[in-house]
């Protein structure tokens, strides 16, 4: 058996210290924000080179407090990519606002920015780059464009803490860097909870009373605001884990850079990495002919694949209300197609891989 994912392992490791952590923290009787909570703050901004980190409840409500502190509203637009986790679209709706797609680059299955300016109207007030599966948008393009007509952009890096752009982390670029840190990701938590990262103390300060009921002091409300406050105990975990996310990050592009090699001859494409960008390999995703008979040949063989994402989200039920038909994005849908993630954590040994790499290499020998 070889799992798509094993977060057990991890724990393993950094158990002891994980285990001190959480009960210092229960010592503490600090829950909610707190001082474990300040600190991971300090720490990731100075991670992602920016100057203020915001802890709050998961990395979708990241996403949301962010586009609420740049004021997107009713009646507005936000142009994103419809080939990514579905939060990144449903956060726009909530605001009031809708989300208008726009098709994705072959290659890094990102935002293609030659394809935004078209989308743009005078309703339009946001970008939402998604930098999909650890490797980063092309922000400069994206960047001129959003300046040109005076655009907000909010990076969505649930899936790519760490990753590199022309040298400089993901998420200090746009206006707001939206990380989520659900258990799967590069750097996971044991429940819940996500953080923004801004250089722009206006901003930090915006989303700091947006989850707190939209109040500078208790009891005393400004704007509306939510309940979207990380967790001491998560925030805890997160110190302790974050001391090893770039040697995990490294030892995933290692993994990655093997996987290339094993798979160079099989008959799929193995992931691209633009030359100005280090992509941190939260999934790393071929394209397959016959995807889902391969999924059930792995499956047959005790080994776990994912599809991320089966459907995109213009096609969506969800969305149906949008109007978009089919082909509408056939970048997108083909990779909704073709795209299968395989087994990937730091902690997969090259032997697992050869066995995936064989098992894969057999399937497509046998048609
Ligand atoms: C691209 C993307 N955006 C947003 C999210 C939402 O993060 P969370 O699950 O922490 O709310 C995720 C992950 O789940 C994601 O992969």
């Amino acid at each position: 058996m070889i799992p798509v994912l094993d977060l057990k392992a991890q724990y393993q490791t950094l158990e002891a210290d994980i285990d001190a952590a959480i009960k210092h923290v229960l010592h503490s009787t600090e829950f909610v924000l707190g001082p474990e909570v300040r600190r991971l703050e300090q720490r990731i901004a100075e991670f992602c080179e920016c100057k203020f980190g915001v802890g709050v409840a998961s990395g979708t409500d990241a996403l949301r407090l962010a586009l609420a502190a740049v004021g997107v509203g009713p009646g507005d637009q936000v142009i994103t990519t419809p080939f990514t986790f579905i939060a990144t679209a449903n956060t726009i709706s909530h605001c009031g606002a809708t989300p208008v797609f726009v098709d994705i680059d072959p290659q890094t299955f990102n935002l293609q920015p030659e394809q935004i300016a078209s989308a743009i109207t005078p309703r339009t007030k946001a970008i939402v780059p998604v930098h999909l599966y650890g490797h980063p948008a092309a922000m400069d393009a994206l960047l001129e464009i959003a300046a040109a007509h005076g655009l907000y952009v909010i990076e969505d890096c649930a899936q790519a803490i760490g990753a590199r752009y022309h040298g400089r982390r993901v998420g200090s670029f746009g206006h707001i860097g939206c990380l989520s840190f659900y258990p799967t990701k590069n750097l996971g938590a044991y429940g819940d909870g996500g953080m923004v990262v801004t250089n722009d103390s206006a901003l930090a300060e915006k989303v700091d009373i947006l989850r707190r009921q939209g109040g500078k002091q208790k009891y005393h409300a400004q704007i509306l605001g939510f309940n979207s406050r990380l967790d001491s105990l998560q925030a805890a975990i997160l110190n302790v884990k974050l001391d090893y996310l770039e040697g995990w990050n490294e030892k995933r592009r290692t993994l990655a850079q093997q996987y290339n090699g094993l798979l160079k001859d099989v008959g799929v494409v193995t992931p691209f990495e633009a030359p100005e960008c280090v992509h941190v390999y939260h999934q790393y995703t071929i394209r397959a002919p016959q995807r889902d008979a391969l999924v059930a040949h792995l499956k047959k063989r005790g080994i776990g694949s994912m599809i991320y994402y089966p459907i995109p989200i213009h096609l969506q039920e969800l969305y149906a209300s949008l109007s978009y038909p089919e082909k509408s994005f056939p970048v997108s849908e083909r990779a909704s197609a073709e795209a299968l993630s395989l087994p990937m954590y730091p902690e997969l040994t090259a032997s697992q891989q050869q066995e995936i790499a064989q098992s894969i290499g057999d399937f497509y020998q046998a048609r």
